[in-house]
């Protein structure tokens, strides 16, 4: 079996639940060298730092700095809302800080996805007491219309429906993120399934 199948099947299964392609591993790579070549011209004769947010945006901050034109600096954080389910708490810890100083550095913060918008809102005043130059937020996805908070994203990858996805660093309990597209929960219609067993019948 090629890498590729093992990495990007149409399908994937977990338990009882099933999970079909959303986008594709070209459609993600299409999308971030559109926001690097927005962020080079954006940032250009700056060194802005990027900082990703452990575990998920590894891959998405990986591919976007590869396609910069500009030089960067990076750093990474670790906060914690949602533990090992599929439903955020809503109560944000910080598990690893920040090891660089962001004092006076032109911040980009690198998101894998933004749902209730709680941590973005927990990182910009974390990261605003550290008077920094500038601060800007990237998230390769944003659930439409789940946001609690009133929050700006700077560069967005994809607007998506508010169903769980994984792939491309999203974990499902902390796995599945290896995979090179993002996968969506299908969640079976019931309204169809009754047709098609009237059908049946
Ligand atoms: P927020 O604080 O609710 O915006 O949650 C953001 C974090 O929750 C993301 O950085 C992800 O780590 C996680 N998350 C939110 N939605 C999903 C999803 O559909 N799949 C996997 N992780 C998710
Ligand atoms: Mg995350």
């Amino acid at each position: 079996m090629s890498y590729e199948m093992i990495n990007s099947p149409e399908t994937v299964q977990i338990d009882d639940l099933k999970f079909r392609v959303l986008i594709s591993e070209k459609q993600i790579q299409n999308r971030i060298r559109e926001l690097a070549d927005e962020i080079s011209q954006e940032y250009g004769g700056k060194v802005p730092i990027f900082v990703g947010v452990l575990n998920g945006a590894i891959l998405f901050l990986a591919d976007l700095i590869r396609q910069l034109s500009i030089e960067s600096e990076i750093d990474f954080i670790k906060i914690s809302s949602y533990g090992d389910e599929r439903i955020s708490s809503g109560e944000i810890t910080m598990i690893k800080d920040f090891s660089a100083d962001l004092r006076g550095h032109d911040v980009i913060v690198v998101e894998d996805i933004v749902d209730s918008g709680l941590s973005i809102q927990y990182l910009r005043r974390k990261i605003l007491n550290m008077k920094p130059a500038s601060l800007k937020f990237v998230s390769l996805l944003v659930k439409r219309g789940v946001a609690k908070v009133d929050l700006t994203i700077d560069y967005v990858g994809f607007e998506i429906e508010n169903k769980f996805v994984i792939g491309y660093g999203l974990d499902y309990r902390q796995q599945k993120r290896n995979l090179r597209a993002i996968y969506q929960l299908v969640i079976d219609d019931p309204t169809r399934s009754k047709t098609a067993h009237r059908d049946e019948a």
